[in-house]
């Protein structure tokens, strides 16, 4: 399989050291300065995998899904655009993964924290919050991957209807599910969620160590998506696993 990497930075770097583990090809790196790259080095790209900036997203998707390349996208940033990039896909038909975070760690994390939500959906005595630390070169806040959670949260915990990051200078309402985040040093992501009531406490957290589960997430899905059209998420790459 031959891959061209759309953003060669912290991620991009990670995905090419794990792809040669995996035998698949770096056909091409592409950073800010990179100009365009030759018809045959297009042709031989069976799949584009985007871990650039936010800004360039959409437009990297439009140009990509032009020349009728799958597409992995781990840049985060861009997900009320969904609608759009879902039209882009379908008009040029090919297939695109996206994920706030491809490491199958959270995946899993996400389906527990289902069940959880579920559970204490019925116990209104408990309070719900999430938050998150990263590394001080993060640019998008709260992360993706709280985002996420919290839309999980309010999939299940039905009095909690507005997700609330910056809290206001006044006290949240009961129905604010609120995410803290917090930016130092090079932590490389921690999610942690904590239910609360006056009897106890229930904390479920997720620590990345490193980069490799979500380069290697991202590498899972290039596989998966060479013979589909349309547009999936993680839960569609790890399908009957996670059920
Ligand atoms: N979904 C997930 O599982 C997951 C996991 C980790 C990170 N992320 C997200 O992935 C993104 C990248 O993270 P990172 O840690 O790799 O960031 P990073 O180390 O800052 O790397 C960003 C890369 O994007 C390149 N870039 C900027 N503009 C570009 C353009 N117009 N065309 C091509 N490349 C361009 C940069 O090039 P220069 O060096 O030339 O500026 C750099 O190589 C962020 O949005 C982050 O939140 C997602």
């Amino acid at each position: 399989m031959n891959v061209a990497l759309i953003g060669y930075g912290k991620m991009g770097k990670e995905i090419e050291r794990l792809a040669k583990e995996r035998n698949m090809n770096i056909v091409a790196k592409l950073n800010s300065q990179s100009t365009a790259i030759s018809d045959d080095q297009l042709a031989s790209i069976d799949v584009a995998v985007h871990f650039a900036t936010p800004p360039t997203v959409l437009k990297h998707i439009e140009e990509w899904a032009a020349k009728k390349k799958h597409l992995v996208v781990g840049t985060t940033g861009w997900h009320n655009e969904l609608e759009h990039v879902r039209k882009i896909v379908e008009h040029h038909k090919i297939g695109l993964v996206y994920a706030s975070n491809f490491s199958i760690g959270v995946n899993i994390f996400r389906h527990v924290l289902q069940h959880a939500g579920k559970a204490f959906n019925k116990f209104a005595e408990y309070d719900v919050s999430i938050d998150e630390t990263h590394h001080t070169q993060k640019l998008d806040s709260p992360s993706g991957t709280a985002l996420t959670l919290a839309r999980t949260l309010l999939d299940t915990v039905k009095r909690k209807t507005e997700i609330i990051s910056t809290p206001p200078e006044r006290k949240i309402e009961p129905h604010h599910l609120h995410i803290a985040s917090k930016r130092i040093g090079t932590v490389v992501g921690t999610h942690r969620v904590v239910f609360e009531s006056d009897a106890d406490q229930i904390e479920l957290i997720h620590t990345a160590k490193n980069r490799t589960g979500f380069a290697l997430g991202a590498l899972l899905a290039a596989e998966w998506v060479l013979d589909k059209k349309g547009l999936f998420t993680m839960d569609d790459v790890l399908g009957d696993i996670l059920q």
